[in-house]
C-alpha cells in the first residue's frame, strides 16, 4: 500500500528548506542532478538508507554514491585521498565524477554493502546542492529509478517509478547530461574506468599527460564471468519492459533488416531525422553527430516506448563510440543484455 501522496515541487527556497527537513526525518527525497535524478537520503543515517534499498527494490549489495558539496564533508568520510586523487578532484569536481576511496569507520557499511570502499561524488547541479549545503549533510543518492528500469531524467520519471513510496520530488527540469556520472577507481597507481559517462578517458588522460596510465575497464567487467570490481555491473540494468536489440549497421542494412519485423509489436530507436525514411515505427534518439544530443534522450525514449504496451522488441541504431557516446554505448550494451546483430 502506499505510504505518501508524493508531491513534485519547484526548488525554490521554501521547498529546499523542506526538502531537507525531510532528510533530517530520516525520510529520502527525489532530486534533479546533471547527470540523472537521484533518491537521496542523510548517508549518517542508516534507517533511511534501508528505505531507499527498499524502495528501490535494490539488492542490498549494490554500495551506494555518497554526494558531497564541500571538501571538508570528503574528509569525514575517507581514509585517505592520495595525490592522483587531489588532481582528479582540482580537475573534475565539481561535475559528473565519481570517485572511489578507502572509507572512514564512521560511515556505515549498508552505504557501502560491505566494501571497505566509498564512491563519492561533488555534482555540480545547484538545486543538489543547495540541499546538501542546506541539510549540511553528505547525501547518499542512487538513480531515482525502480532497480533494472531505465535512469530518470526527469522529476515525471521519478514520480512514475516511486510514487507513494517517497514524499517529495524537486523539479530540476531535464537532466543536462542523461546518463549517470563516470565512476573511477585508483588502484596501484592507476586510474580505472568502472563505469564510462560524460568524463571520458581522453579527459582523464589529458589531465595526466599520459604519465598516469588510465584503462577502461568498463566494458570488460559487463562480461558476467570476469571479477566484479564494481558490485553494480553485475545486475540487469537500464531495461525496459520491451526486449532492446543493437543493430551494428549502414543506415540501409538497417532498413532491409526491419522488413522482415513485425510493425505491430516491434519499434526502432534511431537517430533524428532518419524515421523519415524508414517505413517503421521509429523513435528518435538524438543526432548521430552528438552522442550528448543521444545520451540526453536515451532514457527519456526508453520510457516513452515502456508505455506503450503492446511494444515487444526494440531495435537500436549503433551509436558511435567515441567521447561520451562510449557511455551512450555501454547503456545500450547493459540494456540490451548484450544482444548487438552486426550486419556488414
Ligand atoms: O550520476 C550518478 O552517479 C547518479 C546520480 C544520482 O549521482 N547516481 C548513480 O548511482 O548512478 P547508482 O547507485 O545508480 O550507481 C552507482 C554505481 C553502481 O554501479 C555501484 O555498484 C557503484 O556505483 N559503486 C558504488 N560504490 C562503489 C564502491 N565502493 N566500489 C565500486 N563501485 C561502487
Ligand atoms: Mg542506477
Amino acid at each position: 500500500m502506499d505510504k505518501f501522496k508524493t508531491f513534485i515541487v519547484n526548488p525554490n527556497y521554501n521547498n529546499i528548506a523542506k526538502a531537507s527537513y525531510f532528510i533530517k526525518n530520516s525520510d529520502i527525497i527525489g532530486v534533479p542532478t546533471e547527470t540523472v535524478y537521484g533518491l537521496a537520503a542523510n548517508a549518517y543515517d542508516e534507517f533511511a538508507i534501508k528505505k531507499i534499498f527498499e524502495a528501490k527494490g535494490r539488492p542490498q549489495d549494490n554500495p551506494l554514491i555518497v554526494h558531497i558539496s564541500n571538501l571538508n564533508m570528503l574528509y569525514d568520510l575517507v581514509d585517505d585521498v592520495c595525490d592522483i586523487r587531489k588532481k582528479l578532484i582540482d580537475n573534475f569536481w565539481p561535475g559528473p565524477l565519481t570517485i572511489i576511496f578507502p572509507k572512514s569507520n564512521i560511515v556505515s557499511n549498508v552505504v557501502t554493502a560491505g566494501l571497505d570502499t566509498i564512491a563519492i561524488r561533488f555534482p555540480s547541479n545547484k538545486i543538489f546542492l543547495e540541499l546538501i549545503s542546506c541539510s549540511n549533510l553528505p547525501l547518499a543518492a542512487p538513480s531515482a529509478n525502480i532497480s533494472g528500469k531505465p535512469s530518470p531524467t526527469s522529476a515525471i520519471h521519478v514520480y512514475n517509478d516511486l510514487c507513494g513510496k517517497i514524499p517529495l520530488i524537486i523539479d530540476g527540469e531535464k537532466c543536462d547530461i542523461g546518463i549517470e556520472s563516470t565512476v573511477i577507481n585508483v588502484c596501484n597507481g592507476k586510474i580505472q574506468i568502472l563505469r564510462p559517462g560524460y568524463v571520458t578517458l581522453q579527459d582523464l588522460e589529458s589531465v595526466f599527460n599520459y604519465n598516469i596510465i588510465v584503462e577502461d575497464l568498463s566494458m570488460s567487467i559487463l562480461d558476467k564471468n570476469s571479477k566484479v570490481m564494481s558490485p553494480g555491473l553485475k545486475y540487469k540494468h537500464y531495461s525496459p519492459n520491451a526486449n532492446v536489440i543493437i543493430i551494428d549497421s549502414s543506415l540501409e542494412n538497417f532498413k532491409k533488416y526491419l522488413q522482415s519485423k513485425n510493425k505491430l509489436t516491434d519499434c526502432a530507436l534511431v537517430f533524428n531525422g532518419e524515421e523519415n525514411d524508414i517505413d517503421f515505427n521509429c523513435y528518435c534518439y538524438g543526432l548521430e553527430s552528438d552522442p550528448l544530443s543521444q545520451a540526453r534522450l536515451l532514457f527519456d525514449k526508453m520510457r516513452l516506448i515502456d508505455t506503450k504496451k503492446n511494444i515487444m522488441n526494440i531495435y537500436v541504431r549503433h551509436p558511435n563510440i567515441e567521447g561520451i557516446g562510449f557511455g551512450v554505448y555501454n547503456r545500450l550494451l547493459r540494456s540490451s543484455n548484450f544482444e548487438v546483430i552486426k550486419i556488414v
